[in-house]
């Protein structure tokens, strides 16, 4: 008895230190705080299959069109690895540059999206945490590592294939988000078991501008509808693919009530350029009188309405509106995500959610469907641009916004998709840059001074 006891004892130590091991790699230091754990979960923790590794992201650009292949060719590593960050739409991270915010790189060189893919960002130049991605060019860097992978016999990943059935986007730091969604979701049932006898649904695709993540503190309900309430549950249906089932959900439950933690906890960046503070304070007034009761209202003792206004009303786009079917939404609403049932689902919302207005000046392009490239665009509707172009880095200082050059048609370079989608294009389904007109109350003076107030915020 005592000698199997002996035995016993290593065999345990070798299994503990085995799964501690294994642990080690997948749980955060001790130490941190909640938020701390939900960003460490994010940037190194992965939730889906890998979608390339280190070796493909080094020599994608070999896919790369002249001249820009022969730059790259000539370059040194790091400046190639510059060249693709931005070809990409992807940066550094704030705490170790050597790694991009939106992709999980292990110690095996596996990249793997993460939610910064499409909630991480840079503004004039400057990576935020939660700042929406305006940049992320997924359906290129999906197109060129398949193309990369084929030529080396390399295996497809999800979005190699997902990117067959549905489109990922058709302009650069936008993409059909909500369709993946949808295509997903299809395929379970309440408890989030997966059934492939099902047939897959019917999908309006359209491409979605991701929100700001500072909002969240201030919402009950999310997204642009508001159709669902906020949970720590909700935001684990962006890891839903085939291979992660119940159970896998449930396991992470806890790291997603850090991940729910370190959402809440965010806030905007200041506007960093001098602000007139004279002509701030008569836009105040003006936004009191126009915006506030849709808006809200910031500084001291704000406010926030978390107003539903009817499509009829705003006017704006409404392909996301008619993407998502009631029949959608209420299978969320008795789902795992949202507890079956015990969270408030609305099924038919019929409209959009004025979003609260902090941080406004950083989160351009504006819209749900990032089709307005300023806040002065914004509040002057008869001047939107048809056709624009971004360009890298560049702040728009006095139209408070993107940099941008503003076409009557897609020029006629443009003609790889590649190029395309460094457009946009408003005549587009589901681009639409019409309505929310209600800045037409104010005069042009009176737009300039909201303009400068919203720099406040
Ligand atoms: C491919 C791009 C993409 C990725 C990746 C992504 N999101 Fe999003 N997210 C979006 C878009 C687009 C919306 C807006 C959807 C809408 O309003 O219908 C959104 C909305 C949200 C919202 C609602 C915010 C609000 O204010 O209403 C939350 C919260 C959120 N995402 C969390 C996450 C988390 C957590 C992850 C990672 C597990 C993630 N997202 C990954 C594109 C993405
Ligand atoms: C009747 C309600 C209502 C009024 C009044 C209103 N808005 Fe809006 N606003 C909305 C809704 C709803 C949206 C979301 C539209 C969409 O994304 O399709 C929005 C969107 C915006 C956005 C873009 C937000 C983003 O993150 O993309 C800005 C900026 C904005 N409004 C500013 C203003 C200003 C400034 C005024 C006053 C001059 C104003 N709004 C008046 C309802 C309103």
């Amino acid at each position: 008895m005592r000698s199997r006891y002996f035995l016993a004892l290593p065999i345990l130590a070798i299994l503990t230190s085995f799964s501690l091991q294994v642990l080690a790699a997948d749980s955060p230091p001790k130490g941190l705080s909640s938020e701390q754990r939900g960003y460490w979960f994010l940037t190194q923790k992965t939730y889906l299959p890998p979608d390339f590794t280190q070796d493909i992201f080094d020599k994608v650009w070999t896919k790369w069109p002249e001249t820009l292949r022969s730059e790259a060719e000539k370059a040194t590593p790091e400046e190639r690895r510059k060249l693709a960050f931005a070809r990409y739409g992807l940066t550094p991270r704030p705490e170790d540059p050597t790694k991009p915010l939106q992709y999980v790189v292990d110690s095996k060189g596996n990249w793997t999206m993460n939610c910064f893919a499409c909630h991480g960002g840079k503004v004039a130049g400057k990576v935020w945490p939660g700042l929406p991605n305006s940049h992320y060019a997924l359906a290129t860097l999906t197109e060129e590592t398949r193309s990369l992978k084929f030529e080396q016999g390399k295996p497809l990943g999800r979005m190699d294939f997902g990117s067959i059935f549905v489109p990922l986007g058709a302009t650069n730091g936008t993409t059909n988000a909500v369709n993946f969604g949808v295509a997903l979701m299809a395929f379970r049932d309440k408890d989030l078991n997966y059934h492939d006898d099902r047939l897959p649904p019917r999908m309006v695709h359209h491409d979605m501008d991701a929100p700001a993540w500072w909002h969240f503190a201030r919402k009950k309900q999310l997204y642009i509808d508001g159709f669902a309430e906020k949970g720590h549950r909700g935001l684990l249906q962006f890891t839903m693919v085939r291979s992660n089932g119940p159970e896998k959900f449930k396991e992470w439950e806890a790291d997603y009530r850090d991940v729910y933690a370190y959402i809440s906890s965010l806030k905007p960046p200041q506007y960093p350029h001098p602000i007139d503070q004279e002509l701030a304070a008569r836009g105040e007034t003006a936004f009191r009188r126009v915006c506030a009761e849709c808006h809200g209202t910031y500084g001291k003792n704000s406010s926030y309405p978390e107003l539903l206004v009817g499509i009829e009303d705003i006017k704006t786009d409404r392909a996301r509106l008619d993407a998502l079917t009631p029949k959608h939404r209420d299978s969320y609403g008795q789902s795992w995500f949202a507890e079956h049932g015990a969270k408030n689902n609305i099924n038919d919302p019929g409209g959009y959610v004025a979003p609260p207005l902090d941080g406004i000046w950083a989160s351009a392009p504006y819209f749900h469907n990032g089709s307005v490239p300023t806040i002065w665009h914004v509040l002057r509707p008869k001047q939107r641009p048809v056709v624009w172009r971004r360009d890298e880095d560049g702040y728009d200082q006095e139209l408070a916004g993107l940099q941008v050059e503003t076409f009557v048609t897609l020029p006629k370079e443009a003609i790889a998709d590649w190029q395309k989608r460094t457009y946009f294009d408003t005549r587009a389904f589901g681009k639409s840059a019409a309505g929310h007109d209600f800045p037409l109350q104010l005069t042009d003076d009176e737009a300039r001074a909201v303009l400068e107030y919203l720099k406040t915020l």
